[in-house]
Protein backbone atom coordinates (compact mmCIF):
# COMPACT_ATOMS: atom_id res chain seq x y z
CA UNK A 1 0.00 0.00 0.00
CA UNK A 2 1.63 3.02 -1.07
CA UNK A 3 1.42 6.10 1.97
CA UNK A 4 -0.35 9.42 -0.04
CA UNK A 5 -1.40 12.75 0.66
CA UNK A 6 -3.47 15.44 -0.62
CA UNK A 7 -3.57 18.70 0.15
CA UNK A 8 -6.17 20.48 -0.54
CA UNK A 9 -8.70 17.93 -0.29
CA UNK A 10 -11.73 20.33 0.83
CA UNK A 11 -11.76 22.33 -2.68
CA UNK A 12 -13.35 21.63 -5.62
CA UNK A 13 -10.39 19.08 -7.40
CA UNK A 14 -9.04 18.24 -3.89
CA UNK A 15 -12.59 16.45 -3.13
CA UNK A 16 -12.34 15.05 -7.41
CA UNK A 17 -8.92 13.32 -5.99
CA UNK A 18 -10.34 12.03 -3.13
CA UNK A 19 -13.68 10.68 -4.87
CA UNK A 20 -11.04 8.27 -7.23
CA UNK A 21 -8.00 7.02 -5.09
CA UNK A 22 -7.02 3.65 -7.27
CA UNK A 23 -6.47 0.78 -5.50
CA UNK A 24 -2.74 -0.08 -3.86
CA UNK A 25 -3.04 4.00 -2.84
CA UNK A 26 -4.09 5.04 1.31
CA UNK A 27 -5.02 8.49 0.73
CA UNK A 28 -5.10 10.89 3.28
CA UNK A 29 -6.54 14.30 2.48
CA UNK A 30 -5.48 17.32 4.43
CA UNK A 31 -7.50 20.74 4.93
CA UNK A 32 -6.47 23.75 6.68
CA UNK A 33 -7.91 22.48 10.13
CA UNK A 34 -4.78 19.51 9.80
CA UNK A 35 -2.38 22.51 9.31
CA UNK A 36 -1.42 25.88 7.49
CA UNK A 37 1.06 24.78 4.95
CA UNK A 38 2.63 28.19 4.52
CA UNK A 39 4.27 27.09 8.05
CA UNK A 40 6.63 24.31 8.57
CA UNK A 41 4.64 23.29 11.59
CA UNK A 42 1.94 22.81 9.73
CA UNK A 43 3.65 20.97 7.11
CA UNK A 44 5.07 19.00 9.29
CA UNK A 45 1.62 17.81 11.06
CA UNK A 46 -0.45 18.07 8.24
CA UNK A 47 1.82 15.98 5.91
CA UNK A 48 5.17 14.56 7.54
CA UNK A 49 3.73 13.39 10.51
CA UNK A 50 1.98 10.65 7.78
CA UNK A 51 5.43 9.82 5.79
CA UNK A 52 3.83 9.47 2.84
CA UNK A 53 5.49 8.00 -0.30
CA UNK A 54 3.33 10.78 -2.52
CA UNK A 55 2.63 14.30 -1.95
CA UNK A 56 -0.18 15.77 -4.66
CA UNK A 57 -0.13 19.56 -3.42
CA UNK A 58 -3.14 20.87 -4.40
CA UNK A 59 -3.68 23.40 -1.95
CA UNK A 60 -3.36 27.12 -3.20
CA UNK A 61 -5.07 30.47 -2.91
CA UNK A 62 -7.17 30.28 -6.44
CA UNK A 63 -9.27 33.43 -5.83
CA UNK A 64 -7.07 35.25 -8.94
CA UNK A 65 -8.54 39.22 -7.82
CA UNK A 66 -8.25 38.19 -4.36
CA UNK A 67 -4.25 37.25 -5.40
CA UNK A 68 -3.99 40.86 -6.69
CA UNK A 69 -5.74 42.54 -4.14
CA UNK A 70 -3.67 40.86 -1.09
CA UNK A 71 -0.32 39.88 -3.15
CA UNK A 72 1.48 38.99 0.41
CA UNK A 73 -1.20 36.21 1.11
CA UNK A 74 -0.97 34.86 -2.76
CA UNK A 75 2.99 34.84 -2.14
CA UNK A 76 2.40 33.00 1.18
CA UNK A 77 -0.30 30.57 0.21
CA UNK A 78 0.99 29.69 -3.35
CA UNK A 79 5.02 29.97 -3.00
CA UNK A 80 5.80 29.82 0.61
CA UNK A 81 3.51 27.14 1.84
CA UNK A 82 5.06 24.99 -1.92
CA UNK A 83 8.41 25.73 -0.57
CA UNK A 84 7.68 24.12 2.84
CA UNK A 85 6.13 21.42 1.05
CA UNK A 86 8.90 20.58 -1.60
CA UNK A 87 11.80 21.16 1.33
CA UNK A 88 9.67 18.29 3.34
CA UNK A 89 9.50 15.90 -0.27
CA UNK A 90 13.18 16.19 -0.41
CA UNK A 91 14.03 15.64 3.10
CA UNK A 92 12.16 12.53 3.04
CA UNK A 93 12.51 11.44 -0.65
CA UNK A 94 8.47 11.46 -1.35
CA UNK A 95 7.38 12.45 -4.56
CA UNK A 96 5.84 15.52 -5.14
CA UNK A 97 2.75 16.12 -7.76
CA UNK A 98 2.41 19.70 -8.07
CA UNK A 99 -0.76 21.44 -9.08
CA UNK A 100 -0.22 24.24 -11.32
CA UNK A 101 -1.87 26.55 -13.66
CA UNK A 102 -2.21 28.15 -17.12
CA UNK A 103 -1.66 31.66 -15.57
CA UNK A 104 2.22 31.28 -15.61
CA UNK A 105 1.94 31.91 -19.29
CA UNK A 106 0.59 35.87 -20.17
CA UNK A 107 -1.29 34.37 -23.11
CA UNK A 108 -0.25 37.04 -26.01
CA UNK A 109 0.52 34.39 -28.66
CA UNK A 110 -2.89 33.60 -30.32
CA UNK A 111 -1.68 29.99 -29.91
CA UNK A 112 -1.99 26.69 -27.67
CA UNK A 113 1.20 26.69 -24.97
CA UNK A 114 3.67 24.19 -24.50
CA UNK A 115 5.26 22.78 -21.37
CA UNK A 116 9.14 24.03 -22.49
CA UNK A 117 8.04 27.61 -23.20
CA UNK A 118 9.11 30.32 -20.89
CA UNK A 119 6.76 31.35 -18.17
CA UNK A 120 5.89 34.91 -18.06
CA UNK A 121 3.31 35.49 -15.43
CA UNK A 122 1.03 38.73 -15.39
CA UNK A 123 -0.59 38.89 -11.63
CA UNK A 124 -0.07 37.94 -8.50
CA UNK A 125 -1.59 34.76 -8.85
CA UNK A 126 0.84 33.28 -11.70
CA UNK A 127 3.81 34.87 -10.23
CA UNK A 128 2.75 32.58 -6.86
CA UNK A 129 2.30 29.66 -8.37
CA UNK A 130 5.52 29.77 -10.70
CA UNK A 131 7.25 30.96 -8.35
CA UNK A 132 5.75 27.81 -6.64
CA UNK A 133 7.12 25.16 -9.81
CA UNK A 134 10.17 26.43 -8.90
CA UNK A 135 10.12 24.93 -5.85
CA UNK A 136 9.18 22.04 -6.88
CA UNK A 137 11.74 21.78 -9.68
CA UNK A 138 14.11 20.91 -6.59
CA UNK A 139 12.66 18.25 -5.71
CA UNK A 140 14.23 15.28 -6.68
CA UNK A 141 11.68 13.01 -7.86
CA UNK A 142 8.41 15.87 -8.89
CA UNK A 143 5.75 16.71 -11.23
CA UNK A 144 4.00 19.33 -12.32
CA UNK A 145 0.59 19.50 -13.58
CA UNK A 146 -0.83 22.52 -14.72
CA UNK A 147 -4.60 22.74 -15.36
CA UNK A 148 -6.64 24.99 -16.39
CA UNK A 149 -10.35 26.71 -16.27
CA UNK A 150 -10.96 24.25 -13.17
CA UNK A 151 -15.03 23.37 -12.36
CA UNK A 152 -16.59 20.49 -11.11
CA UNK A 153 -19.31 19.59 -7.84
CA UNK A 154 -18.23 21.22 -4.64
CA UNK A 155 -17.73 24.54 -5.26
CA UNK A 156 -19.22 27.64 -7.42
CA UNK A 157 -17.69 27.75 -10.44
CA UNK A 158 -17.95 29.56 -14.02
CA UNK A 159 -20.29 26.78 -15.23
CA UNK A 160 -22.40 26.39 -12.29
CA UNK A 161 -22.62 30.46 -12.06
CA UNK A 162 -24.09 30.75 -15.85
CA UNK A 163 -26.67 28.08 -15.11
CA UNK A 164 -27.70 29.65 -11.89
CA UNK A 165 -28.02 32.82 -13.75
CA UNK A 166 -30.29 31.55 -16.35
CA UNK A 167 -32.09 29.65 -14.21
CA UNK A 168 -33.21 33.21 -12.55
CA UNK A 169 -33.60 34.94 -15.60
CA UNK A 170 -30.72 36.81 -14.66
CA UNK A 171 -28.64 38.46 -17.62
CA UNK A 172 -25.77 36.47 -18.89
CA UNK A 173 -22.97 38.63 -20.09
CA UNK A 174 -19.67 36.62 -20.78
CA UNK A 175 -16.10 37.06 -22.38
CA UNK A 176 -15.52 36.20 -25.76
CA UNK A 177 -12.19 37.29 -26.36
CA UNK A 178 -10.33 35.00 -23.92
CA UNK A 179 -9.28 31.32 -24.89
CA UNK A 180 -8.33 28.34 -23.06
CA UNK A 181 -9.32 24.71 -22.24
CA UNK A 182 -12.09 24.16 -19.36
CA UNK A 183 -11.16 21.38 -17.09
CA UNK A 184 -13.61 19.48 -15.37
CA UNK A 185 -12.72 17.37 -12.06
CA UNK A 186 -14.26 14.32 -12.18
CA UNK A 187 -12.32 14.47 -15.85
CA UNK A 188 -9.37 15.61 -14.51
CA UNK A 189 -8.48 13.68 -10.94
CA UNK A 190 -8.09 9.97 -12.49
CA UNK A 191 -5.58 11.23 -14.98
CA UNK A 192 -3.87 13.01 -11.93
CA UNK A 193 -3.90 9.82 -9.97
CA UNK A 194 -2.95 8.30 -12.82
CA UNK A 195 0.28 10.89 -13.62
CA UNK A 196 0.93 10.68 -9.57
CA UNK A 197 1.81 7.13 -9.88
CA UNK A 198 3.82 6.83 -12.72
CA UNK A 199 7.52 7.85 -13.69
CA UNK A 200 6.69 10.88 -15.41
CA UNK A 201 8.93 13.78 -14.42
CA UNK A 202 9.06 17.30 -14.92
CA UNK A 203 6.05 19.53 -16.19
CA UNK A 204 2.57 18.20 -18.04
CA UNK A 205 -0.31 20.32 -19.24
CA UNK A 206 -3.43 18.61 -18.69
CA UNK A 207 -7.22 20.20 -19.24
CA UNK A 208 -10.00 19.30 -21.39
CA UNK A 209 -8.70 18.73 -24.93
CA UNK A 210 -9.80 21.47 -27.25
CA UNK A 211 -9.78 25.03 -27.33
CA UNK A 212 -13.05 27.39 -25.94
CA UNK A 213 -14.05 30.48 -25.24
CA UNK A 214 -15.80 31.83 -22.23
CA UNK A 215 -18.84 32.50 -24.49
CA UNK A 216 -18.22 28.74 -25.91
CA UNK A 217 -18.37 27.36 -22.55
CA UNK A 218 -21.46 29.20 -21.63
CA UNK A 219 -23.56 28.21 -24.57
CA UNK A 220 -22.33 24.34 -24.37
CA UNK A 221 -24.15 24.87 -20.43
CA UNK A 222 -26.88 25.96 -21.73
CA UNK A 223 -27.27 23.53 -24.55
CA UNK A 224 -27.00 20.96 -22.24
CA UNK A 225 -29.39 22.39 -19.85
CA UNK A 226 -31.89 22.78 -22.40
CA UNK A 227 -32.29 26.36 -21.62
CA UNK A 228 -33.20 28.73 -24.25
CA UNK A 229 -30.66 31.84 -23.52
CA UNK A 230 -27.92 33.17 -24.96
CA UNK A 231 -25.37 35.13 -23.69
CA UNK A 232 -24.56 38.83 -24.62
CA UNK A 233 -20.36 38.57 -26.02
CA UNK A 234 -18.39 40.73 -23.65
CA UNK A 235 -14.87 41.99 -24.42
CA UNK A 236 -12.52 40.87 -22.01
CA UNK A 237 -11.20 44.37 -21.34
CA UNK A 238 -15.21 45.97 -20.57
CA UNK A 239 -14.72 42.99 -17.32
CA UNK A 240 -14.07 44.68 -14.29
CA UNK A 241 -11.20 43.30 -12.72
CA UNK A 242 -8.39 43.90 -10.72
CA UNK A 243 -6.07 41.09 -12.05
CA UNK A 244 -4.84 41.45 -15.42
CA UNK A 245 -5.69 38.19 -16.99
CA UNK A 246 -3.90 36.61 -19.85
CA UNK A 247 -6.10 36.13 -23.23
CA UNK A 248 -4.87 33.03 -25.33
CA UNK A 249 -4.09 31.05 -22.15
CA UNK A 250 -4.76 27.23 -24.07
CA UNK A 251 -2.63 24.89 -23.55
CA UNK A 252 -1.26 22.01 -25.95
CA UNK A 253 -1.93 18.85 -24.68
CA UNK A 254 0.93 16.53 -27.22
CA UNK A 255 3.03 15.62 -24.17
CA UNK A 256 -0.07 14.34 -22.14
CA UNK A 257 -1.29 12.37 -25.22
CA UNK A 258 2.41 11.30 -25.61
CA UNK A 259 2.70 9.96 -22.11
CA UNK A 260 -0.58 8.51 -21.34
CA UNK A 261 -1.17 7.14 -24.89
CA UNK A 262 -4.29 9.25 -25.63
CA UNK A 263 -5.53 12.90 -25.24
CA UNK A 264 -7.96 14.02 -21.79
CA UNK A 265 -12.01 13.73 -22.31
CA UNK A 266 -13.13 16.93 -25.05
CA UNK A 267 -13.83 19.96 -22.84
CA UNK A 268 -17.68 19.50 -24.47
CA UNK A 269 -17.97 16.27 -22.76
CA UNK A 270 -16.87 17.67 -19.22
CA UNK A 271 -19.57 20.79 -19.47
CA UNK A 272 -22.31 17.86 -20.44
CA UNK A 273 -21.70 15.68 -18.41
CA UNK A 274 -21.28 18.70 -15.60
CA UNK A 275 -24.77 19.91 -16.39
CA UNK A 276 -26.76 16.28 -16.67
CA UNK A 277 -25.30 14.49 -13.27
CA UNK A 278 -25.02 17.74 -10.59
CA UNK A 279 -26.66 20.61 -11.64
CA UNK A 280 -30.02 19.63 -13.46
CA UNK A 281 -30.24 16.45 -10.76
CA UNK A 282 -29.22 19.16 -7.71
CA UNK A 283 -32.10 21.11 -8.99
CA UNK A 284 -34.19 18.32 -9.42
CA UNK A 285 -34.85 18.45 -13.06
N1 LIG B 1 -9.80 26.81 -9.99
C1 LIG B 1 -9.19 26.97 -11.16
O1 LIG B 1 -9.79 27.43 -12.14
C2 LIG B 1 -7.76 26.53 -11.33
C3 LIG B 1 -7.13 26.79 -12.56
C4 LIG B 1 -5.81 26.38 -12.73
C5 LIG B 1 -5.12 25.75 -11.72
N2 LIG B 1 -5.75 25.55 -10.52
C6 LIG B 1 -4.97 24.91 -9.45
O2 LIG B 1 -5.63 23.70 -9.11
C7 LIG B 1 -5.48 23.45 -7.72
C8 LIG B 1 -6.84 23.16 -7.10
O3 LIG B 1 -7.69 24.28 -7.34
P1 LIG B 1 -9.18 24.33 -6.76
O4 LIG B 1 -9.95 25.26 -7.62
O5 LIG B 1 -9.66 22.95 -6.49
O6 LIG B 1 -8.90 25.07 -5.36
P2 LIG B 1 -9.93 25.50 -4.21
O7 LIG B 1 -11.28 24.91 -4.46
O8 LIG B 1 -9.80 26.96 -4.05
O9 LIG B 1 -9.31 24.77 -2.94
C9 LIG B 1 -8.04 25.08 -2.47
C10 LIG B 1 -7.96 24.59 -1.05
O10 LIG B 1 -6.63 24.86 -0.54
C11 LIG B 1 -6.75 25.26 0.80
N3 LIG B 1 -5.60 26.05 1.23
C12 LIG B 1 -5.14 27.20 0.68
N4 LIG B 1 -4.08 27.66 1.35
C13 LIG B 1 -3.86 26.78 2.36
C14 LIG B 1 -2.91 26.72 3.41
N5 LIG B 1 -1.97 27.67 3.57
N6 LIG B 1 -2.96 25.67 4.26
C15 LIG B 1 -3.92 24.73 4.13
N7 LIG B 1 -4.84 24.72 3.15
C16 LIG B 1 -4.82 25.76 2.28
C17 LIG B 1 -8.02 26.09 0.81
O11 LIG B 1 -8.49 26.21 2.11
P3 LIG B 1 -9.38 27.50 2.53
O12 LIG B 1 -10.70 27.32 1.83
O13 LIG B 1 -9.47 27.36 4.01
O14 LIG B 1 -8.63 28.70 2.07
C18 LIG B 1 -8.94 25.28 -0.11
O15 LIG B 1 -9.68 24.30 0.60
C19 LIG B 1 -4.77 24.68 -7.14
O16 LIG B 1 -3.40 24.39 -6.96
C20 LIG B 1 -4.94 25.75 -8.20
O17 LIG B 1 -3.86 26.68 -8.20
C21 LIG B 1 -7.04 25.90 -10.31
Amino acid sequence: MVEAVVTGSAGMLGQALMACVPDGINARGVTRADGDLASPAGVASAIEAHSPALVIHCAAYTDVDGCERDPARAWRENAVATRFIADACRRTGARLIFVSTDYVFDGVEPRPHVEDEAPCPINAYGESKLAGEQAVAAVADHLTIRIQWVYGPGRRNFVSAVYDRAVRGEPLRVVANQWGCPTYTPHAAPLIWRAAVSPWSGTVHLAGAGIASWVDVAREALAAAEIDRDVEPLDLDEWPSPARKPRFSAMALNRWAALAGEYPPEWQSGVRAYVHDHLLTEAGG
